[in-house]
């Protein structure tokens, strides 16, 4: 409220003395998301600004929703700085929380409908950090011979038509029997082991030689870990090969082939199982077969045919 100085010296109010209506844009709880809403109503971007919209509102209904108190809010900066603080080159410890969210596997989703005829895709995961060594068609990935059972992979590449998707790349990656990539035991593996980029044969077709890999922790040592652990969660995936399809006519598929009888299937700590990638690695008593692929007999066999979407 103003007063002035009167020419007599006296004090004088110069309003009527009720409070002014407040601005439009002061906040208020009550309208708190849309005023900051507004606040990028000149975002020259309109995806930017429908984004920015939108996340402001989800926010602010969400701290209202709880009833979100200081010292909850101040632990969750310190959540999110320790999450930034554990990230490195090697180490994405955002990509897993937003994995154990769930938020990965939506949006991986969404952008990828399967729409009944495509394979289903899911999350990519932290350990494609590295290329896939190229392997000819009937290679091992197995380099280490470490202990493992001894699988053959095999499948067919093609598009919803059931054309043949010739020539398209074949990136799988995996972790071993004791349910370790390569990467989180360097010098003690061969570089690359069980990783290998195949190149499908005229009829789609690719195979290779593997082990079947087992049910693995996710790394648990950083606020994601404690995260789970404050919740009562496990930290394991359900065993898989990590399998992505490229070629230049077809949408890049990213999926895993998941093992039938590994644990944690309806359970998996990124909520990455789809029905429609658990396959049976069933074993195969054929010694003839088994000499022609340079396998020991008996071994474990999975066929994984995959359907990707054309370009348009
Ligand atoms: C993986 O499958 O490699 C993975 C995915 C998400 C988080 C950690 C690992
Ligand atoms: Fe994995």
């Amino acid at each position: 409220m103003s007063t002035h100085q009167t020419d007599t010296g006296t004090r004088t109010r110069t309003d009527t003395g009720a409070a002014a209506p407040a601005p439009a844009a002061l906040f208020t709880a009550e309208r708190s998301a849309e005023i900051v809403t507004d606040s990028f109503a000149r975002t020259l971007d309109p995806r930017l600004r429908e984004i920015l919209g939108s996340l402001v509102h989800h926010l602010h209904a969400f701290a209202k929703d709880v009833d979100l108190t200081v010292d909850e809010w101040a632990a969750g900066i310190r959540f999110l700085t320790e999450t930034g603080h554990t990230c490195d080159d090697t180490r994405q410890e955002f990509i897993m929380l937003s994995d154990v969210l769930g938020l990965s596997m939506l949006v991986e989703t969404l952008a990828h409908p399967a729409d009944g005829q495509y394979t289903e895709s899911t999350v990519e995961g932290p350990f494609h950090m590295v290329d896939s060594p190229p392997r000819a068609l009937g290679d091992t990935i197995d380099e280490a011979a470490a202990g493992g059972e001894a699988c053959l992979v095999t499948g067919r590449i093609t598009d919803a038509e059931g054309t043949p998707v010739a020539g398209a790349h074949v990136d799988v990656w995996q972790a071993d029997a004791d349910g370790y990539y390569d990467v989180q035991r360097p010098g003690e593996v061969p570089d690359r082991n069980l990783r290998g980029l195949f190149t499908a044969d005229d009829d789609g077709r690719f195979w290779f030689r593997t082990i079947v890999p087992r049910h693995y922790p996710i790394p648990t040592d950083g606020p994601v870990g404690g995260l789970l652990r404050a919740t009562g969660r496990h930290s394991f995936r359900a065993a898989h090969i990590h399998v992505e399809v490229t070629s230049p006519a077809t949408r890049t598929l990213t999926t895993h082939l998941f093992v039938a009888d590994s644990p944690y299937l309806d359970s998996d700590a990124v909520f990455g199982v789809k029905e429609s990638l658990v396959r049976d690695f069933a074993e195969v008593d054929d010694p003839d077969r088994a000499a022609a692929h340079g396998l020991p007999n008996p071994f474990r066999h999975v066929d994984f045919p995959v359907t990707v979407q054309r370009d348009g």
